[in-house]
C-alpha cells in the first residue's frame, strides 16, 4: 500500500483516522480476512476446514509456527503444554484475595499479569528460549487460571489439571467436576467447545490483538502484553459482546419477548441501545464464523436435549434485522458473538464466563502476533500521533487570582 510514513517525513503531515478505520499498523502473514467476501483464513487455511477437521492445539501450533504440525511435532507440543498446566501453589492466594463476585475477566488478566512475577527470566523478549517457555506456559496455564476463577465464584475447591486428558477435556473437567466425585465428559460439549475455540483463535488486528502488539512494542514481556489484551477483550464492544448478547436476550424475554419493540428502540438509538452481536468493523456481508456457530447452536442445543426460548428470540431478532433497512443499509449482520452465548449457556457456563472462553480461544492469536512483531526486523514502538484541539498557550495564574 501507500507509505504514509514517507509522506509524513517529507511534509510533516499527520492523518486523523478515528478508530483506525483505514490505518494498517503492521504487515502480517498470520490471518487473511476479506470483509466483503466473508473470508477468514489462518495461514491460508479456511476457517471452515479447520473448525470441521482440525483441533484447537494444532490450530494454535499453526498460528504460532506458520505450519500445521506433523504427528511428532503435535505430540511434542501437546506433551510440553500438558507438563505446564499446574499453577504455582502461591498463585492460589491471589484468588483468596479477590471478592467472590469479582468478574472472572478481571481475575484472568490479574493472574496472567502476576505470572511475570513468577517467571522473572522471561522478561527479555529477545531471549528465544524464554519466549518459547512463556508461550507454552500461557497456553498451558490459561485454562487452569480460568477454571480457578470459576471455582472461586461458586465457592468450590479447585480441581487440579490431569495430564492424561486433552486440552479442552482438561479445562472442562477442572471447571465442572468436583474433587473425588465421578465426572463424565460429554463428547458433544467437548467437540463444540473445541470448534468454538478454533473459530476464535485469531482475527488479525482487532482491538485486543492490537493492544497486545502495542504493549509488546515497548518490549514489555509476553505475560504483561497478553494481560493487557485480556483487558481489551473484556469490553462489550469486543469480546464482552457475548455476555451482553445473552443479557439482551434475557431482557427481551423478561419484557414479554417483544422483538419489534426492541428493534424499534435500537433503530431510534434509545439510550444508546444496540443490537448486541450485530455489526463488525470489517465484515460487511457476513461473518463466516457466525454462519458456522449458528448451525452449531442448533446442533448442540438439540444434542444436549435443551430447548432454549432465548434461541427463538435470537432467531426472530436476526430475521427482523435482516429484513430491515436500518440494518441492511449499515451492513449490520450477526457477528461471532451473536450465537456463542447460547451454546455456552447450554454447556452450563454462567454468563460471566463467556468472555473468558473467548480469551481461551484468542490466546494463540495474541501469542502468534506478539512473536511476529518481536521478530520483525526494524519493528518500532507503537506511538500514534494526535491532532491537538486544546488552548495553544497561556500564562500560569496564581491560585488566589483564579
Ligand atoms: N446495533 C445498532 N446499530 C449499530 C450496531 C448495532 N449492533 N453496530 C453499528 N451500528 C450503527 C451505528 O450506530 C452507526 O450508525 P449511524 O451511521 O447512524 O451513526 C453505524 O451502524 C456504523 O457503526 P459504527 O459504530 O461506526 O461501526 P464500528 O465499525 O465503529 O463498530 C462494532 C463495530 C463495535 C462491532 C459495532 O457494530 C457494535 O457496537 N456492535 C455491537 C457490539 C458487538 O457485537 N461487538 C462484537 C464485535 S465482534 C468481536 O469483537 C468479536
Amino acid at each position: 500500500g501507500f507509505d504514509i510514513g514517507k509522506l509524513r517525513a517529507e511534509t510533516g503531515l499527520v492523518t486523523l483516522d478515528s478508530g483506525y478505520g483505514n490505518t494498517a499498523a503492521y504487515k502480517s502473514a498470520i490471518t487473511y480476512l476479506d470483509g466483503e467476501g466473508g473470508v477468514l483464513r489462518y495461514r491460508g487455511y479456511p476457517i471452515e476446514q479447520l473448525a470441521e477437521r482440525g483441533t484447537f492445539l494444532e490450530t494454535a501450533y499453526l498460528l504460532i509456527h506458520g505450519e500445521l504440525p506433523t504427528v511428532d511435532q503435535q505430540a511434542a507440543f501437546k506433551d510440553e503444554i500438558t507438563r505446564h498446566t499446574l499453577l504455582h501453589e502461591d498463585v492460589k492466594r491471589f484468588y483468596d484475595g479477590f471478592p467472590r463476585d469479582a468478574h472472572p475477566m478481571a481475575m484472568l488478566s490479574s493472574v496472567v499479569s502476576a505470572l511475570s512475577t513468577f517467571y522473572q527470566d522471561s522478561h527479555n523478549p529477545f531471549d528465544e528460549e524464554q519466549r518459547h517457555l512463556s508461550t507454552i506456559r500461557l497456553l498451558a496455564k490459561l485454562p487452569t487460571i480460568a477454571a480457578y476463577a470459576y471455582k472461586k465464584a461458586i465457592g468450590h475447591p479447585v480441581v487440579y489439571p490431569r495430564n492424561d486428558l486433552g486440552y479442552v477435556e482438561n479445562f472442562l473437567r477442572m471447571t465442572f467436576s468436583v474433587p473425588a466425585a465421578e465426572f463424565e465428559l460429554d463428547p458433544v460439549v467437548v467437540n463444540a467447545l473445541e470448534k468454538l475455540l478454533i473459530l476464535h483463535a485469531d482475527h488479525e488486528q482487532n482491538c485486543s490483538t492490537s493492544t497486545v502488539r502495542l504493549v509488546g512494542s515497548s518490549q514489555a514481556n509476553m505475560f504483561a502484553s497478553i494481560s493487557a489484551g485480556i483487558n481489551a477483550l473484556w469490553g462489550p464492544l469486543h469480546g464482552g459482546a457475548n455476555q451482553s448478547v445473552l443479557e439482551m436476550l434475557q431482557g427481551i424475554q423478561a419484557s414479554g419477548s417483544d422483538v419489534d419493540t426492541f428493534i424499534r428502540k435500537v433503530k431510534d438509538k434509545e439510550d444508546g441501545v444496540k443490537l448486541m452481536g450485530f455489526g463488525h468493523r470489517v465484515y460487511k456481508n457476513f461473518d463466516p464464523r457466525a454462519k458456522i456457530i449458528k448451525a452449531a447452536a442448533h446442533d448442540v442445543l438439540s444434542a444436549l436435549g435443551k430447548s432454549d426460548e432465548l434461541l427463538d428470540i435470537a432467531l426472530k431478532l436476526e430475521e427482523h434485522a435482516l429484513s430491515d433497512d436500518y440494518f441492511t443499509e449499515r451492513k449490520l449482520y450477526p457477528n461471532v458473538d451473536f450465537y456463542t452465548g447460547l451454546i455456552y449457556r447450554a454447556m452450563g457456563f454462567p454468563t460471566s464466563m463467556f468472555t473468558v472462553l473467548f480469551a481461551l480461544g484468542r490466546l494463540p492469536g495474541w501469542i502468534a502476533q506478539w512473536h511476529e512483531m518481536i521478530k520483525e526486523p526494524g519493528s518500532r514502538i507503537g506511538r500514534p500521533r494526535q491532532i491537538y484541539t486544546g488552548v495553544v498557550e497561556r500564562e500560569y495564574v496564581p491560585i488566589e487570582s483564579r
